[in-house]
């Protein structure tokens, strides 16, 4: 069979990073006789910069047609004058996400027995975030009156459907009875963002009666990140909306030390256009082009889009080899593509 893959490096470290998954990938599914058939397209800040575009139609379109996205990662240096502030986010980033209908936006988080947690006592750290994709205060559904002057008023209208809640919550359900623990976590703020709130949690308590195998429990958002650091063995499946989930996946990604390893997916678990995938963190300005980036997020990112696409042999055997590879971490250096080699090595 075929993977008919599309790429999209980015910016800054992207290229860096997804040449690494690239070549993990393509070793790992021609060991299972699989053809990786790769697209590439030139999006992001640099694109915007030489053309003027973010996400032009055809390219959407042309996306639409592959079987899944691997992406790196888009944005500027912060203070790069030349680029309004979230044009590249909102018109490419959130654009493809909202195109594609990715409402499952997949964030791991584990910690590895050699890598260091800034937590004193981290103990066992194996969770999955389930952060919804598509709704929330995300969407755009906003505006600015007498902007600029002293009496402005601004609003960004979270916005909850029952649909969208349901069939992420759902999508959480069914993670959680799939793992070991069978536990969810509820993180919202209902007792002040009543209506949204409600919503989440009348949802949650209906469709935990479809999965009476499942626990579930709830937190406020602002308690949860108490949690996260006091306490996050307590954590098997969290689910939650965008903006809850942003925050509290880069704090997840921060204790099980570090933002080199966090891998994320945006999916679209009907399959009515493919899914996406990248490492959580961005496009790193601060050391891009010097082969310092740690490859390890994209190379995760690409377990996730193998265990997508039912490819789970492959996926099972790159995550063991990345495993082994973060066991035997002690410290040094290694440039990005040596920890692709050594990776790609050990498969
Ligand atoms: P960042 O994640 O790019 O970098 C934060 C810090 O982590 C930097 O010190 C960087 O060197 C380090 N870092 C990141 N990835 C690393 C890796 N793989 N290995 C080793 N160190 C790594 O976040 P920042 O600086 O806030 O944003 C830079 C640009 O990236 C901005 O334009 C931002 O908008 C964009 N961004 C894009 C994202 C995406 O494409 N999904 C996500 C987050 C930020
Ligand atoms: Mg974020």
């Amino acid at each position: 069979s075929t993977i008919n893959l599309a790429v999209i490096p980015g910016d800054g470290i992207g290229p860096e990073v997804i040449a690494e998954a690239l070549k993990v990938l393509e070793k790992a599914v021609a060991a299972e006789g699989v053809v990786l058939e790769q697209t590439h397209y030139q999006l992001g800040a640099e694109h915007w910069l030489a053309t003027g575009e973010t996400l032009p139609d055809e390219v959407l379109a042309d996306l639409r047609t592959r079987d899944a996205i691997l992406f790196g990662a888009v944005g500027a240096a912060p203070g790069d004058t030349r680029i309004p502030s979230g044009i590249i986010e909102r018109e490419m980033l959130l654009k493809l996400r909202f195109s594609l209908d990715h409402y499952v936006n997949l964030r791991p988080s584990r910690l590895y027995g050699t890598v260091g947690s800034p937590l004193a006592n981290p103990g066992t750290i194996d969770f999955i975030v389930v952060r919804e994709g598509t709704e929330g205060p995300y969407v755009g559904n906003g505006g600015s009156l007498r902007t600029g002057t002293p009496h402005e008023v601004a609003t960004e209208v979270s916005l909850n459907t029952a649909y969208g809640v349901e069939r992420v919550v759902r999508d959480a359900f069914r993670r959680a009875s799939a793992r070991e623990r069978k536990h969810v976590t509820l993180v919202h703020k209902h007792n002040v963002l009543v209506y949204a709130g409600h919503l989440w949690k009348r949802t949650v308590e209906a469709v935990a009666q479809e999965f009476p195998e499942v626990t579930h429990d709830y937190l406020h958002v602002d308690a949860a990140t108490i949690f996260m650091v006091t306490d996050p063995s307590r954590f098997d499946v969290i689910v939650t909306d965008n903006l809850f989930g942003d925050i509290l996946t880069d704090l997840a990604a921060a204790i099980t030390g570090g933002i080199g390893l966090a891998a994320s997916g945006n999916i679209n678990m009907d399959r009515t256009a493919p899914s996406m995938f990248e490492p959580v963190h961005g496009s790193a300005p601060d050391i891009a082009g010097q082969q310092k980036a740690d490859p390890t997020a994209a190379i995760l990112s690409a377990v996730l889009l193998l265990d997508h696409l039912g490819y789970t042999a492959a996926a099972r055997r790159i995550e063991a080899a990345v495993i082994a590879d973060v066991e035997t971490r002690d410290g040094g250096a290694r440039s990005t593509s040596a920890v692709g080699d050594a990776i790609a090595a050990a498969l």
